[in-house]
């Protein structure tokens, strides 16, 4: 039968429990996680491609997809705190709708994790060029970013030659060296086992809320009404194409679920976590989007009546062909937007302390998303679906070092070669699904395990999962061309390997419901 493979949900708890990691993180320490999982690229950088895209209806953008994430965030509490394991959506689509499923979800949580901590290490690289810029040290142009290798793909691709892509080959660079290095560390990291300890966690989640404060509290005086009009110049599929790709920056959240096993009382302290987190991320969101709109506008860069597209070519040299006419960069064209606004409404020094702030901080940020990947692919080695090879555990360092080489080098290729906003899409279509399941699989299990405990009840479940699943389908379609087709192209790839390798050696499928537990490192360790 293609469907009825299911992992009963009590060999999943009885594995769990088997493992008895020392559950030692609460309720604060939680929701430091999740802010600390959250915080980056998606604000500090990708501001910059929504308002290009919504201009300041940007605003709507980071309420709608913040509203996804808040009713996809309920019902990930609900599986989260009845199955307190590893794997987060993987292992609730594999104990509810079953294997070929959470196969799925497994394979879309790659694109999640991997692809998006190569959006978040290119994050890391503009601010990373930006800082050393002021401190006197240019990186030479061809290494500090892939620009100009995009420039040569959309021509490679048909796209007709012109005077804004001719610029953007004169001056964008082959590849991203700042991004390579980040990647590359936080694999080593990763490797010899260093995860995120409470300690540092708190400190930079310290650092990110500081910056951010700073900048509304500098932002929001000098906020001009006159900014915010027109207010949606792409109109609202603008708005929505937008929230699609700043929807990024709420990414993250899930990794409170995967620390579940870790956590005391994780009935109470995971939802409190998750939504928590969620919450606070939200506030600042808007505060921070109101700030920059106001202070310096955000009117998209047009042509032909249509905003041309974020990370394209043709808007490499747009912007470079606007400040070499002697106007202020506009906002959409900056590559760190918020330290961008900074320096424009005259606080440089400040600006570059913001830009500091997302050096020291998006290391992190990456470390969490190439830990969260290395777990999901642990988790599917353990049960059969992907080579055991794969799960094996470094003697010495006790860590799944097969698992994170694969996963550092796939990261790092992608960060080397791609621009921010194109991962950052490519990332949210795979999460986009794994959220969409997820709400599925709270519905269903309502329905086949109604007499289960459930520590935590989404509040109006038949509303609120719909909701989540009506707005992961509306914000995947608001994505671009390109993204939207990521995810059935590697979907495909996906369902090849999983019938010509997993189907067969599936533990489940063997009847082997318990495997050897592994002896691995806890996402974050308490000091
Ligand atoms: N939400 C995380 C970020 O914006 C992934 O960097």
């Amino acid at each position: 039968m293609l469907f009825g493979r299911v992992k009963p949900l009590s060999a999943i708890l009885a594995t769990a429990e088997k493992k008895g990691l020392h559950r030692s993180l609460g309720a604060f320490q939680l929701t430091l996680l999740g802010i600390g999982a959250v915080i980056g690229t998606g604000i500090f950088v990708l501001t910059a491609e929504a308002a290009q895209k919504a201009g300041p209806g940007m605003m709507l953008s980071f309420v709608i997809a913040g509203f996804v994430c808040a009713v996809a965030a309920l019902c990930y509490s609900e599986l989260a705190s009845m199955v307190p394991v590893a794997g987060s959506a993987y292992t609730y689509t594999y104990g509810v709708v079953g294997e070929i499923f959470a196969w799925m979800v497994g394979w879309a949580l790659i694109l999640e994790y991997a692809v998006g901590a190569s959006a978040v290490a290119v994050g890391w690289s503009n601010h990373a060029v930006g800082l050393l810029h002021g401190l006197g040290w240019d990186v030479p142009a061809a290494i500090a970013n892939a620009d100009g290798l995009m420039a040569r793909a959309e021509l490679a691709f048909g796209v007709q030659m012109n005077p804004d892509i001719a610029t953007a080959l004169k001056i964008g660079g082959w590849i991203n060296v700042p991004a390579i290095l980040v990647s590359v560390a936080v694999t080593l990291l990763l490797i010899v086992g260093t995860t995120e300890s409470a300690r540092v966690n708190a400190v930079l989640v310290l650092i990110k809320i500081t910056a951010l404060t700073a900048f509304i509290a500098l932002t929001l005086p000098v906020l001009h009404a006159s900014n915010f009009t027109p207010f949606t110049p792409t109109g609202y599929t603008g708005v929505f194409g937008a929230g699609a790709s700043i929807f990024f920056a709420y990414v993250g959240f899930d990794a409170v679920s995967t620390a579940a096993e870790e956590t005391r009382n994780p009935q109470r302290n995971v939802p409190i976590g998750l939504i928590g987190s969620l919450l606070i991320c939200t506030i600042f969101y808007l505060a921070v989007a109101a700030g920059a709109i106001g202070a310096i506008g955000s009117q998209p860069v047009m042509a032909g009546g249509a905003a041309l597209e974020p990370g394209s070519a043709d808007l490499t040299g747009r912007c470079a062909a606007i400040v070499a006419g002697g106007a202020i960069q506009p906002l959409v064209c900056s590559k760190e937007a918020l330290v961008h606004v900074l320096e424009t409404i005259g606080w440089p020094f400040i600006g570059r302390l913001v830009g500091l702030a997302a050096v020291l901080a998006l290391p992190s940020v990456v470390l969490m998303m190439m830990y969260g990947q290395t777990r999901i692919f642990f988790t599917m080695a353990r049960d059969g679906l992907l080579p055991a090879r794969l799960s094996s555990v470094h003697p010495r360092f006790k860590t799944p070092h097969v698992v994170t080489v694969l996963t550092g080098v796939g990261a790092t290729v992608a960060a080397a070669v791609l621009p921010v906003g194109k991962l950052a899409d490519y990332s949210n279509s795979g999460t986009l699904f794994a959220f969409f399941m997820v709400a599925i699989s709270v519905m269903v299990l309502r329905r086949t395990d109604p007499n289960r405990k459930r520590p935590f009840r989404t509040p109006g479940l038949w509303i609120v999962a719909p909701l989540a699943i009506v707005g992961c389908v509306v914000l995947y379609f608001s994505l671009p061309f390109t993204a939207i087709m990521v995810l059935p192209v590697w979907g495909v790839i996906g369902l090849l390997v999983y019938f010509a390798y997993s189907r067969s050696r599936s533990h489940v499928g063997l009847g082997i419901l318990d495997g050897p537990e592994p002896d691995v490192q806890p996402i974050l360790k308490p000091d």
